[in-house]
């Protein structure tokens, strides 16, 4: 497994297993817990979850069925939009140990940008990772100027920014910005499948394009393989979602191969910056309409 080192020196496994709508959105029954057991069985440690995913409860069922000691798993979760205000933010976090029926998390992330709140929000957040309640703090979905204005107060600075990046929308700006700023870069939606709501029509996704299809061909290897191989030597992180063993298994499997510089030039060149998910600066009014689920 791979690791990528935070700039506070905690370590993130640099795959992980996508929560957002395992089974469909907001579930969280037996299911979600089975796909989670079988991830644990092939090697993922490291599962990426939020409070507005609705799944904490099956997450946490399966952390505790599976037996593994918790100092081998690396746990994210994130607070909503809603939850996000100094003591709402307190708040939010303890639902979701309880939901997980853990003691401390690994990163917790603010999901979403509302700059009013952001202060109060990772003020709050400061709070528990002083009292230790959790390793790392970061961002989700942070444009630049976002960014700016953590800087202007933070006492702890963030780790990492997850973002939508695939190869059709590399957004290499913001991320030459935050790795400068050693903030590192978590790829959500890494396949460029769609967003949760909508997925993409096969014939328009990353995966069925000539040139990834080319370069795969060259190493024996699936396409997305290719395009997780292609995150992992950019010291970038990936969380695939999948609920599909096969699938589950070959987006782990990406150690065999090591793509060259022309390569990974080849893909990086195909951005044509498509983002297939929600857009920072248009989806507050949706995101504050989403519920939380207790
Ligand atoms: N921070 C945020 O705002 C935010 C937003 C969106 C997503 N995320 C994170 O990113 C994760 C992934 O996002 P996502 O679901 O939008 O996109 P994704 O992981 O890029 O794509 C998921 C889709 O690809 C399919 N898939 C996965 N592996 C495959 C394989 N090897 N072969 C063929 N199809 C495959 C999955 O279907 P099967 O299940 O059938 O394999 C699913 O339809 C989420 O679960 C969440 O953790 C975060």
């Amino acid at each position: 497994m791979y690791f990528l080192e935070f700039n506070n020196g905690v370590e993130i496994p640099q795959i992980g297993l996508g929560m957002a709508s395992v089974g469909s959105w907001q579930q969280d029954d037996e299911y979600v817990k089975e796909v989670v057991l079988k991830a644990m069985a092939i090697g993922y440690r490291h599962f990426d979850t939020a409070s507005v995913y609705g799944n904490e409860r099956a997450l946490g069922r399966a952390i505790k069925e599976s037996g593994l000691p918790r100092e081998e798993l690396f746990i994210t979760s994130k607070v909503w939009d809603t939850e996000q205000g100094g003591k709402k933010t307190h708040d939010a976090f303890a639902r979701s140990l309880e939901r997980l029926q853990l003691e401390y998390l690994d990163l917790y992330l603010v999901h979403w940008p509302v700059p009013a709140y952001t202060r109060e929000t990772w003020e709050a957040m400061e709070a528990l990772y002083q009292q230790r309640k959790v390793r790392a703090l970061g961002l989700s979905n942070f444009r630049k100027s976002d960014i700016e204005q953590i800087a202007s107060f933070a006492e702890v600075p963030p780790v990492c920014n997850q973002i939508e990046l695939h190869p059709y929308f590399t957004q290499q700006p913001l991320v030459d910005y935050c790795q400068f700023h050693k903030i590192a870069i978590c790829c959500r939606s890494p396949l460029g499948a769609g967003s949760i709501f909508k997925a993409v029509e096969k014939e328009a996704r990353p995966d069925v394009d000539p040139v990834i299809v080319q370069i795969a061909e060259r190493y024996s290897v699936t396409a997305i393989q290719v395009i997780l191989r292609w995150n992992i030597q950019q010291h970038r992180v990936v969380l695939p979602k999948s609920e599909v063993l096969d699938h589950i298994l070959s987006n782990f499997l990406l150690s065999e191969f090591n793509l060259s510089n022309a390569d990974i030039q080849a893909i990086n060149n195909l951005n044509c910056n498509k983002r297939f998910g929600g857009d920072p600066d248009f989806v507050r009014k949706r995101n504050m309409m989403m519920k939380v689920p207790d």
